[in-house]
């Protein structure tokens, strides 16, 4: 069993987390960063400053962070020291965005006590789209962004076309695009970046990851909880744009782009702006006849009741909690390969995968055999228990005839390589101090993205436009089942 190579310290940095009291950065950021810290990649004069409205100081914010360690941190993950050394780090500044004056303040933190004149500085906006202009013009103004700034922008990256284009605008006006790291924080998986791995270090695949042995693609990402806390956000959003615009097509990305000359920021991000270019260009029929949104109903979720939709954010809603499609990648290796997505809230359980599903062999070989013959499969689990199983077709043992069995090679990361899986943005906040974006949404993937959903917000803002309902704790609405059934196929659920 190989276990994980030792991490090597970045730079010191002081890394400034806009929305520092707020639930991305006790839930996962400042997580993420104790466990770096933990496993020594933080380097003395790695400062972490959180900023938001709330009147706390440093020792408040310090009491803050600690209970949010030990609520988000796995018990035997922490320890004393490590959490005494990461909570030293921490600092907190109150600022109102709008108030200019409250901006020296920052000023004046960031430049007392800084490792070093030119320390790496990161400002990581985990506040709302709208706020991002108006930010990156201030830290412009005090004299924050420079040539050793970094800026990150959590998603989502506006709200459709315009508004991410006037946020990119805004953004670009103050940061090069080398210095912009619009995070998806799929990217960060390990299972997401060994897809890349998979496909390109190995040689078995690559014949045959095309029309003419791929029968289809399967991408399923399901979440068994509700919308919980974040019904105001998410109401305003809806699974298309909270998943299915990001992670969901970044995921049709990786698995359909084309091998790169070597993988590196740009040449990634080049083949996989390609593929988003390459996605079938809906009409309003094709919306109509290819894209299903559903809304949970009250249910048996993970054993035990679960209210509806309406009933956690107060009211009737036709924002939708699922959303299934169909699509396609027109070019030379995928024509008339069909891309089926899923994704959805309150479903039976929380999984997210990936299935190839090949063609059945060209001709039939044992007519006397008897048990099924399945077409092969790989399932590539992002979460949990991530690994690869590939499904084969094999004879049964036994004398006479011939049984036909289907099995499955299986390789389980935790078997091969033991050890915690780090969470996705130990990774991408650590790529960020190096200044390493190959990880991160270039502006012109974003606004692809944006541009190939739009038809569907377009056709979904009428209103009478309802999403269909499912019970929560299912597999989402009939309609989804449908779209593949009119197809001859069926969604893969998990074995
Ligand atoms: C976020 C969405 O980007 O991803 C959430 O805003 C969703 O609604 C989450 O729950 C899922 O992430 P993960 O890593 O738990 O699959």
């Amino acid at each position: 069993m190989n276990g994980p190579t030792a991490a090597t310290p970045v730079e010191p940095c002081d890394f400034t987390v806009f929305g520092g009291t707020g639930d991305l950065a006790l839930r996962k950021l400042l997580p993420a960063l104790y466990l770096r810290d933990r496993d020594g990649q933080l380097p003395d004069g790695f400062r972490i400053i959180g900023v938001s409205r709330a009147e706390v100081d440093d020792e408040g914010y310090r009491s803050m962070v600690e209970d949010a360690l030990s609520e988000h941190v796995a018990a035997d993950e922490l320890t004393d020291d490590v959490v005494r050394r990461l909570v030293g780090r921490l600092h907190h500044v109150t600022l109102d965005v709008e108030d200019v004056s409250d901006w020296h303040r920052l000023h004046d933190r960031l430049k007392d006590g800084a490792a070093s004149e030119d320390v790496i500085r990161v400002f990581y906006l985990a506040v709302a789209p709208a706020l991002f202009g108006p930010i990156c013009e201030h830290l412009d103004q005090v004299g924050l962004a420079t040539d050793r700034s970094r800026v990150v922008l959590e998603k989502p990256i506006g709200t459709d076309l315009d508004t991410a284009r006037t946020v990119n605008e805004a953004v670009g006006r103050v940061f090069d695009e080398s210095h912009i790291f619009r995070i998806d924080h799929y990217l960060g998986k390990e299972s997401v970046q060994n897809l890349l791995v998979t496909r390109f270090a190995n040689t078995f695949l690559e014949p045959l990851w095309n029309s003419r042995w791929v029968d289809h693609v399967q991408i399923t990402v399901s979440e068994s909880l509700g919308v919980g806390e974040r019904g105001s956000y998410y109401d305003r959003s809806g699974a298309l744009r909270d998943m299915v615009q990001n992670h969901l097509l970044q995921l049709v990305c990786l698995v359909a782009m084309e091998p790169p000359t070597y993988v590196d920021r740009e040449t990634v991000r080049d083949e996989k702006l390609k593929v988003l270019q390459a996605l079938r260009p809906l009409t309003p029929e094709l919306v109509d006849r290819d894209i299903v949104a559903g809304q949970y109903a009250a249910g048996l979720c993970d054993g035990a009741p679960a209210p509806s939709y309406a009933a956690e954010v107060g009211h009737e809603s036709s924002t939708e909690t699922y959303v299934a499609m169909r699509t396609e990648v027109q070019n030379w290796r995928w024509a008339g390969v069909p891309f089926y997505l899923r994704t959805g809230k309150r479903m039976a359980e929380r999984v997210s995968e990936i299935v190839v599903v090949f063609k059945e062999p060209p001709h039939p070989m044992f007519p006397h055999s008897e048990g099924p013959t399945e077409p092969n499969r790989l399932h590539i689990r992002v979460q949990p228990d991530e690994g690869m199983r590939l499904h084969m077709t094999a004879k049964e043992p036994g004398p006479g005839g011939i049984r036909l069995r289907p099995v499955s090679l299986d390789l389980s990361y935790a078997a091969a390589f033991g050890g915690r899986s780090p969470d996705a943005y130990e990774r991408l906040l650590m790529d960020v101090v190096r200044g390493n974006t190959t990880l991160f949404m270039r502006r012109d993937e974003v606004e692809a993205a944006w541009a190939w959903v739009a038809p569907i917000l377009d056709r979904w803002s009428r209103p009478t436009h309802r999403p269909r309902r499912y019970p929560a704790g299912t597999h989402g609405p009939v309609a989804a089942a449908t779209l593949l059934e009119r197809d001859g196929r069926s969604w893969q659920e998990t074995e």
